[in-house]
């Protein structure tokens, strides 16, 4: 459990997809460390409540609302940025995780499960970060609270750079995120703007439940991994906060693998 800092106090940060699972972490763990969050939410506004009550009732927190907003709608991903502004003031933190798969092996694959998941995943990253660095560049620096104009932090995965196969939508969706990020820290760290992106191994959330949830299950998913666990939602969660402080003030236009190793290939130990 991270620590208690006040590393973010003064800010406020949206976080999509922030109902369950990794967005839900991320919102915490930003919120512990004093800044006001935005806990976006498609489906499932209790829980969504659920974690906004939480950061709320926390004495060392900022404060959190919760914003319904489908990411790949510009009209909604617009209308929940002007409701963060009205009631925060700005944005200086945007997290665009919202992300889904829908897998299957790509000569059975709908065009229509390719769209979604890149709408979701790619589009809809794309709207929320073009409508941070409006905000940003529109309400210029603030030295009271951060170094950095503003901080995105793209949620990746391990899969934009290890292929595969009966996920290519997904795999293509986050290699394009790559570049996304890149492309926004090479145009905005002029102006000071921090792009970044965090790249989660196998965390235990409902999106990969088949990968963890009986024991056959995740002893191979170990072997995936060589420091031999699945992660949590708190170890992406307290990356972000890092990420999002000023501690990191001199990153930019990274991916930051948080996946115990997995990038490292280990099926390459003792064989190739
Ligand atoms: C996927 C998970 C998967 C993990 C490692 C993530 O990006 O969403 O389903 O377990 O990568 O393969």
């Amino acid at each position: 459990m991270q620590r208690p800092n006040k590393r973010l106090a003064g800010q406020t940060a949206i976080v999509t997809g922030a109902n369950s699972g990794i967005g839900e972490a991320v919102a915490e763990a930003l919120g512990r460390d004093g800044a006001n969050v935005v806990v976006n939410y498609v489906i499932h506004p209790e829980a969504a409540e659920e974690i906004v009550d939480r950061i709320n009732k926390s004495d060392i927190s900022g404060s959190a609302i919760a914003i319904k907003c489908d990411v790949s709608k510009e009209d909604q991903v617009i209308a929940m940025f002007k409701q963060t502004i009205d009631k925060f003031g700005t944005v200086d933190i945007c997290v665009p995780n919202a992300g889904l798969q829908k897998d299957s092996p790509l000569h059975q694959m709908s065009l229509a499960d390719w769209q979604l998941v890149i709408d979701i995943n790619l589009t809809g990253q794309f709207l929320c970060v073009r409508e941070a660095i409006k905000e940003f560049l529109k309400r210029g620096m603030r030295p009271e609270v951060s170094r950095s104009l503003g901080k995105i932090i793209h949620m990746s995965s391990v899969h934009q750079v290890i292929p595969w196969a009966g996920h290519a939508n997904y795999a293509s969706s986050k290699g394009a995120i790559h570049m996304l990020m890149e492309s926004i820290c090479q145009g905005y760290g002029p102006h000071k703007i921090r792009c970044n992106s965090i790249a989660p191994g196998a965390i235990k959330t409902g999106i990969n439940k088949a990968a963890w949830d009986t024991e056959e299950a995740l002893d191979k998913l170990n072997k995936l991994i060589p420091y031999k666990r699945i992660g949590v939602p708190e170890d992406i969660g307290s990356a972000a906060a890092w990420l999002a402080s000023d501690e990191s003030e001199y990153i930019n236009g990274t991916t930051i693998f948080v996946d115990g190793g997995m990038t490292c290939y280990p099926g390459f130990t003792e064989n190739g």
